[in-house]
């Protein structure tokens, strides 16, 4: 790293604009493509010398034994003692992953195949609920990994949602269902509880509140017909009094987030159909072939995270925005956000002792041309440049008028100005030219200033389809991975969020008034008393 550090002193002082000027092949030097998949990294504060270092650097941290361990499902996520293996639920090589020396294949293909024909007998009508009427909806009940990767895919993939409506409910504020339950009919609706532990609070309370909801209106022994389930707990999805025929199943070597791949996809293949979602699947497949083969300098997934090793440990920018000029993938940074910074903020590396380098960076976006007309002005004028991600396809689903065309250029000029600037010269020009004297030129020109030299990446595809999410959902997965591996931490557990939930556990019967606030600390209890208060 310290040799990264001395080669930026020679980079910062460039502008990217002179970059391109003189070089006319920086495009073609600096993108790489998985067929249509096509990432232009040219307008990055690098120059070749800067690829070269930072792969020495992924080099020295083995990044390729890493991964090769990874697929080989050695158990790498060390501090729970388990395989990383989400790559075996989108395994379509025909090649065993084995686990202990058992191929976890045959199970994979199993509930696949499982959820698959489930899916499609809901499509179909095949399966009824208690009154003999076909299911109009579905409702998701999952948080984290079990809410946010459906949630995102099937709102991505609206143009080919011709089954069931689905629903989401996640948070443990009652709003949620209520406002879901609210519009549904009880006989028509299916309840899909997805959660890998089965014991996270706020899924076990909202599928109470459903199963009560489909209790009260069809009676007890209709709540078998209106519930399935998805976990790696499939004792407790029995408990609850899911039928075994109505359980899909996953495994320990599937984090949260990583988990859409699995049985939680149901609802996504329950709106599109089990084709479609084996096409997302095989999409994951491609990446995954790609970042295990392909050389790092033309590895998608490696020069993505490189880059943001770049910014994040030698330009010190701490956040990382991804705007997908593409409507449907709104949910997409959403997502992102718990894959990258669940997997990366981390503060010890493997061995337990401090990371010596910052880690995950905050990652956040809103869609195009949205963002724009909201936070792009810090983007571009702000004091702490942000490295951007743009998302965007050739072709769009609809055919109305030029929609996608004034898309397609906003996204361009986006980037453009991130890159080019103004300059002070320009702007003075410019209020000349307009007609204003030199007092006001002067007053007014440096607040009408880009610095420019603003990073960005530039993901192009041709169409937002299964297969082409899968690949971009992959992409990121692996991003994470490499950055995990340049920083020497577990990417793959998540012990941070294990206080927050174990003091809620405490504070809850102080919270109904069965036990004392006084124990706690003096914000705590005073707010407590501030509460009762108000609810008088
Ligand atoms: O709170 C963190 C977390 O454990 C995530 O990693 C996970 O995706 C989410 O909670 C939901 O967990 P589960 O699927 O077990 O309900």
């Amino acid at each position: 790293m310290a040799d990264l550090v001395e080669h930026a002193r020679l980079v910062e002082p460039l502008h990217l604009r002179d970059l391109f000027a003189a070089d006319p092949q920086r495009f073609q030097r600096f993108s790489v493509a998985l067929d249509d998949l096509l990432i232009d990294y040219s307008k990055n504060r690098i120059v070749p010398q800067t690829m070269e270092r930072l792969m020495a650097l992924a080099r020295v941290a083995d990044l390729e034994g890493w991964r090769d361990r990874m697929f080989a499902g050695e158990p790498i996520n060390t501090t729970e003692g388990r395989a990383v293996l989400h790559t075996a639920l989108r395994n379509r090589s025909g090649r065993a992953v084995t686990v202990d020396g058992r191929d976890v294949m045959p199970d994979v293909t199993e509930v696949l195949i499982r959820m698959g024909a489930f899916a499609d007998s809901v499509r179909t009508g095949a399966v009824k609920g208690a009154t003999g009427k076909a299911f109009t909806d579905v409702v998701n009940i999952g948080i984290g990994g079990s809410d946010l990767g459906p949630a995102m895919v099937t709102l991505a993939l609206a143009p080919y949602h011709d089954g069931p409506r689905v629903h989401f409910v996640s948070n443990v504020d009652g709003a949620h269902i209520a406002d879901t339950l609210k519009r549904l009919d009880a006989e028509t609706t299916l309840f899909l509880v997805a959660s890998k532990t089965f014991t996270t609070l706020e899924t076990m309370t909202n599928a109470a509140t459903a199963r009560a909801f489909v209790a009260d209106r069809l009676g007890e022994a209709a709540v078998p017909d209106h519930f399935a389930a998805v976990s790696t707990a499939v004792p407790k999805c029995a408990a609850f009094g899911i039928r075994e025929d109505r359980i899909f199943g996953f495994w320990d070597w599937v984090g949260g987030r990583y988990s859409v791949w699995s049985a939680i996809g149901l609802p996504v293949a329950i709106a599109v159909g089990s084709e479609r979602f084996e096409s997302f699947l095989a999409g994951g497949h491609a990446m995954d072939e790609h970042f295990r083969t392909a050389p790092l300098e033309a590895n998608l997934p490696v020069v993505l995270g490189l880059l943001g090793v770049w910014y994040r440990n030698v330009f010190g920018m701490a956040s990382q925005a991804v705007i997908p000029y593409d409507q449907r993938l709104s949910r997409f940074a959403a997502h992102l956000q718990q894959l990258d910074m669940e997997s990366n903020g981390k503060r010890v590396r493997r061995d337990g002792r401090p990371v010596a380098l910052s880690t995950g960076p905050v990652v956040w976006g809103e869609p195009g041309t949205n963002g724009q007309h909201a936070f792009f002005q810090l983007i571009h004028q702000g004091t702490d440049p942000i490295p951007v991600d743009f998302l965007l396809a050739a072709e769009p689903h609809e055919t109305l008028s030029d929609h996608h065309a004034k898309l397609v250029a906003n996204c361009l000029a986006q980037s453009e100005a991130l890159m080019r600037g103004k300059t002070l010269d320009e702007v003075r020009d410019e209020l000349a030219a307009a007609g204003l004297d030199e007092e006001a030129i002067a007053a007014l020109a440096p607040h009408k200033v880009f610095p420019g030299n603003r990073p960005s990446n530039t993901i192009l595809y041709r169409k937002l389809d299964p297969f082409t999410l899968g690949r971009l959902l992959a992409l990121y997965e692996h991003k994470v991975f490499v950055q995990g591996v340049i920083w020497n931490v577990n990417s793959f557990d998540q012990w941070g969020v294990e206080l927050g939930k174990q003091l809620a556990t405490e504070l809850l019967p102080v919270v109904k008034g069965d036990a004392d606030p006084d124990t706690r600390d003096g914000s705590t209890a005073g707010l407590i008393g501030h509460f009762r208060a108000l609810r008088g």
